[in-house]
């Protein structure tokens, strides 16, 4: 945006009805704090200054708003003695010839805004000529708003705040969303204007309207269609409901983009996720964080991904990854385990009741079964018998298993790391590896077998286990004599 425009960010307020240990403001909702959307549509309008006003636990919401807003000026409100009062902070904080243009009054607990509403007020405001440019709603259950009250000709007169409203002003179902924009000029000189003689002993930003009447000046409202992106969550009812709306706008924005949703009740992605065109969501899926997922990919059903890249044709059944990579072609779940630093090559696999943690898994590698596999590297090609253990910890250290290129492990491995096992090694099932596999050997740690006859009859004496060898071998000792009688049916 080319005008002078500085946007005022109200965070002070304490948000005591989320009765939480963490500030209102820094509640998240698709991966983002509340404020964090608020100030990202502020972002897209390319302000000229962000002021933020802060107040309650400024030690925490202070520095989330410089983390993402690193050029923002912090005004600090000591107690919050209303609206008016914190924008009067933010005012001086400011250096007068910084005071000038347009400057937007918002709120930090409005997820839903989005930037083209700011733009769209701003640009109604700046034509004008007006003082003030309220952005306004029409809502069914206006209880709690400041109504706009009009005057004969249709002009706005004034805010009235719920508690200082008549009876018959109460009726009135167009109201403020809180969200304003002024003349600096008139700011400049309303501000202290403004009093704190209402009912709740406050200074309210509102007022302004009425002084901006009484100097002769004209006020403008601009209604919002969609008059729940200036909704604010008061409560944890409020949040989940806000999360819904903008989890639907997140899941439209994407079908019309291409992605199958089957099930939009039980999907949630977060706003800063990334999908290819026909990718296909089943139902029950979380996508959070930063994740990507490419062109044709399946995800789901039930399956929750943070911070995971997923490839072309990639397939995810029931699976929770996290800061995990899945290659092109490559087939996890169901029931896998994909903990920070998994990355699955092209067309490998991690099947069902598997945990994997920073492990590099090559191409067309293989962990099908039931293993943990822990700091690990294995070649590609290579392929993990079912059951097995990369004992990656002595109880002090983590240490690392190298499994090589075509490798084939049989069943119920431990590799006690640090161990090497050489490309196109073959090891025996039940092995423990403690020492390197040269490539191309076969290791076999467990001794030959050994039968200790009628250990049963000798050590269980009278238990059902001795009973049963018993009369297994009596069984046989009978099939032995029978079969001295000939092949059965032949002379009977
Ligand atoms: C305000 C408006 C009301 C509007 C409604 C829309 C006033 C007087 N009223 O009422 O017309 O319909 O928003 O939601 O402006 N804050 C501070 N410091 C303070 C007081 C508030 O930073 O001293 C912040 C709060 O953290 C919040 C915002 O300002 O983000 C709005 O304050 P809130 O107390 O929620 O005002 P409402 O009573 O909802
Ligand atoms: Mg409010």
């Amino acid at each position: 945006m080319r005008n002078d425009v500085t946007v005022i960010v109200l965070a002070a307020g304490g948000g005591t009805r989320m009765k939480s240990k963490t500030m209102k403001v820094l509640h998240p909702i698709a991966g983002r704090s509340m404020i964090g959307h608020v100030l990202s549509a502020v972002a897209s309008l390319e302000p000229t200054r962000v002021v933020a006003v802060v107040g309650n636990q400024r030690e925490q919401v202070g520095p989330h708003i410089q983390a993402l807003v690193p050029d923002v000026v912090l005004a600090v409100q000591e107690s919050q003695d209303g609206t008016g009062h914190a924008v009067r902070m933010a005012w001086e904080a400011l250096p007068a010839e910084q005071r000038t243009g347009t400057v937007v009054v918002a709120a930090g607990d409005t997820p839903l805004l989005e930037g083209e509403s700011l733009r769209a007020l701003i640009e109604a405001h700046t034509g004008s000529g007006d003082a003030v440019s309220i952005l306004t709603g029409i809502v069914a259950d206006p209880f709690g708003y400041g109504r706009i009250i009009r005057d004969d000709a249709g002009g706005v007169a004034a805010i009235v705040e719920e508690k200082d409203a008549t009876s018959e002003q109460a009726e009135v179902n167009e109201i403020s969303s809180g969200i304003l924009a002024f003349d600096a000029d008139f700011l400049d000189a309303a501000l202290p204007q403004i009093g704190n003689d209402n009912s709740k002993g406050e200074y309210y930003l509102t007022d302004t309207v009425h002084l901006a009447r009484q100097a002769g000046r004209t006020v403008g409202a601009f209604t919002i269609e969609d008059v729940n992106q200036t909704e604010g969550a008061n409560d944890r009812a409020q949040l989940a409901r806000l999360a819904r709306q903008l989890n639907d706008r997140i899941l439209e924005r994407w079908m019309k983009h291409g992605v199958t949703i089957i099930d939009p009740l039980t999907t949630w992605i977060d706003v800063d996720v990334k999908l290819a065109s026909d990718v296909t969501i089943l139902p029950g899926v979380q996508l959070l964080g930063a994740t990507v997922i490419a062109e044709d990919a399946v995800i789901g059903p039930d399956s929750t991904l943070k911070d995971v890249e997923v490839g072309v044709g990639a397939r995810v059944v029931r699976t929770h990854g996290e800061l995990a990579v899945i290659g092109a072609g490559a087939n996890v779940g169901p029931f896998s385990y994909l903990r920070p630093g998994t990355e699955l090559g092209a067309r490998g696999k991690i099947g069902a009741f598997v945990e994997t943690k920073n492990a590099q898994i090559g191409e067309e590698a293989k962990v099908p079964h039931l293993s943990y596999v822990g700091d690990a590297e294995i070649g590609e090609g290579a392929n993990i018998g079912a059951g097995t253990i990369f004992a990656n910890y002595d109880g002090i250290r983590k240490h690392k298993t190298i499994i090589g290129k075509h490798a084939k492990t049989s069943s119920n491995n431990t590799f006690v790391a640090p161990v090497h096992v050489g490309d196109g090694a073959t090891t025996g099932a039940g092995s423990v590896i403690r020492r390197d596999v040269p490539a191309g050997a076969l290791a076999v740690t467990s001794g030959p077998q050994r039968h200790y006859e009628e250990w049963a009859q000798r050590k269980r004496p009278g238990t059902k286990q001795a009973e049963a060898a018993v009369s297994a071998s009596e069984q046989t000792e009978n099939d032995e004599d029978t079969s001295q009688d000939g092949p059965p049916g032949v002379g009977d």
